[in-house]
Formats: structure tokens, C-alpha cells, sequence
């Protein structure tokens, strides 16, 4: 089957029921760095972010691959083991991917000891939901991937209704940000959001550097902002043997769903956001 559902939500083939049942068992090191987020949020932009602060600071060198093929729970196709037994045997230090709300993703993850480091990164979810509407397409043209969901979002309208019902793989928007939203006092966690880091890149390095307890001047930090720009990634990826994932670098801005959403979807959308955000103390800005 390539979609199948586990405790209720529905994950892609890749992402195997083996492989989320090894979650529980997954071993922590003290320093690993961990980057926690909904699908089509700017993951990878942070990861950017993350592994050039840490190449600069000595401390770790990733590759373009080790950055493509990071996501714990994911089995890559192009690899010839899942992502969570080639950790076992990386060196330190790990940087850890996951799309997975913390129910789901190991302990250590969801309840960080020690040294470990959790990064959340967050996007206002109508800007997420046309992301994810076109890496969807994109994934079904490259691999068939999402065999019985496909014959649903062919169209933008059929994908936002189930966007909004939450029936995508990964879950709903909303419960997933919202269960990790719990954790915000905890001193291991730290929170981003897609619309602040794109209005102030260097800023947002500056706190990942603080966060991850490194220290650059600000001529590195500067540097670092300017090649995780949208602009050096999508060159970047275009000419390695990434390129069919240039999906990961599609527009990169803020309120693309306004050339998506109808007013009555974008009505249906503010009454789900009011329903469940409200109180909450989070909230998203969708205005580029
Ligand atoms: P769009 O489809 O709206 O362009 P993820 O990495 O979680 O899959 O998120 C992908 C989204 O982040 C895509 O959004 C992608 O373009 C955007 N993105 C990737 N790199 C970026 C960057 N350097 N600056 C801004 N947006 C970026």
C-alpha cells in the first residue's frame, strides 16, 4: 500500500510501520540537535541554517546528501536502509530531521535530556497548504508515491479540503504544531517561525547560533544568512544530483496562498484556525 495510517494518521510508504515502531527504541546522544516540524514549513532551510553555523563553528561537516537524507523516520529510496538505523552508526554530531508530532517520535525527542537540542520551525498553514499541495503533485509525478490519495488532489481545490479536514500525510496542521506548541517552556526547545526568519535571516541565524551555544562574529553570521538565502539553495540544489528535489526550494515567500485560496475557502480556513489556535497563545502572520 503506499499510504497506510498508524494511530490514526496517515503516513507514506517510506515511512513504514516498522520504522515508526522503532521510534520508542530510537537511542538519543547527549548532543544531538534535533529539527521538529510539519511538512512544507521551511525544514530544510533551517537545516541549512543549522549546518552551516555548526561547519563554521568546526563542529560538524555535512554534506548535501547527509542534509537531503537526514529525516529519522523516513526509509530514502535512493538509500539502502532507513534513516534510523544509519544514525545508529553516524558520528556526533547528529542533526536529526523529523516531521513527526511527538507522540510519534522517539522519547528522547519528545521529552529532551541533557544536552539534547529540539529545534521547531512553524508557517502560517496557508502558505503550508499551497507548499504542500505542490510538493504532493510533484512527489506523485517523480514517484507515484501517494498511490490512492493522488486520484483526490489532482485539483487545488480537492487537496485544500483535505488539508482542512487534516487527512494529509503527516496529520493535521493544527494538532501536529499544537503538540509541539506544548513544549515551549522547555528551556530544550526552541521555536521558529518561517515568517521571521524571512523577514530577518541573520537575526534568525544569530538565535540558532546562541541556541546551539556557538559563537561566530557577525561577518560569518551575516555570510551564513546570505547562503541559506532561497536564491543560493535553489542553485545549489539545482546542480547536484538533488535536482529532483528542487521541489524542497519551490517560491520560498510569504502569502502564495493568496493565488490559491478562493475567499469562501479562505473564510472556512480562518473559522478552523480561530477554532483551534484561539487561546493558545500561538499565532501566524500571513501577510508577506
Ligand atoms: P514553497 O513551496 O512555499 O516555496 P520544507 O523544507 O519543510 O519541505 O519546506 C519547503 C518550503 O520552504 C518551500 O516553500 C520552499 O520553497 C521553502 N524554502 C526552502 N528553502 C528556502 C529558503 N532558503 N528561503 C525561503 N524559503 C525556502
Amino acid at each position: 500500500m503506499p499510504l497506510h495510517e498508524y494511530k490514526g494518521i496517515v503516513y507514506p510508504f517510506f515511512v513504514s510501520r516498522e520504522n515508526l515502531e522503532a521510534m520508542p527504541n530510537f537511542r538519543m546522544r547527549d548532543d544531538d540537535i534535533v529539527i521538529a516540524s510539519y511538512p512544507k514549513t521551511g525544514t530544510n532551510w533551517i537545516l541549512e541554517m543549522v549546518s552551516r553555523v555548526l561547519q563554521a563553528a568546526g563542529r560538524s561537516e555535512m554534506t548535501s546528501e547527509d542534509r537531503a537524507f537526514a529525516k529519522l523516520e523516513f526509509h530514502h529510496p535512493e538509500l539502502p536502509q532507513t534513516t534510523h538505523v544509519l544514525l545508529e552508526d553516524s558520528p556526533s554530531l547528529r542533526v536529526i530531521l523529523t516531521h513527526l508530532g511527538p507522540d510519534a517520535a522517539p522519547p528522547g525527542i519528545a521529552h529532551p535530556q541533557g544536552n539534547v537540542k529540539v529545534i521547531v520551525i512553524m508557517r502560517n498553514p496557508k502558505d503550508v497548504a499551497v507548499s504542500y499541495y505542490h510538493f504532493s503533485l510533484d512527489i506523485m509525478r517523480n514517484y507515484f508515491y501517494f498511490g490512492r490519495i493522488a486520484a483526490y488532489f489532482v485539483t487545488w481545490d480537492r487537496f485544500f479540503n483535505l488539508f482542512l479536514s487534516g487527512e494529509v500525510v503527516f496529520g493535521d496542521f493544527f494538532d501536529h504544531v499544537l503538540s509541539w506548541w506544548e513544549k515551549r517552556h522547555d528551556p530544550h526547545f526552541l521555536f521558529l517561525k518561517y515568517e521571521d526568519v524571512q523577514r530577518n535571516p541573520t537575526d534568525a541565524v544569530k538565535t540558532v547560533m546562541e541556541f546551539l551555544e556557538v559563537d561566530l562574529d557577525d561577518v560569518t553570521i551575516r555570510r551564513i544568512a546570505e547562503e541559506s538565502s532561497f536564491h543560493n539553495m535553489k542553485e545549489t540544489l539545482g546542480d547536484s544530483h538533488l535536482k529532483h528535489r528542487t521541489v524542497m526550494a519551490r517560491k520560498g515567500v510569504v502569502g502564495d496562498w493568496k493565488n490559491y485560496f478562493t475567499p469562501e475557502q479562505s473564510r472556512a480556513f480562518d473559522a478552523k484556525y480561530r477554532e483551534k489556535l484561539e487561546g493558545t497563545g500561538l499565532e501566524f502572520e500571513f501577510e508577506g
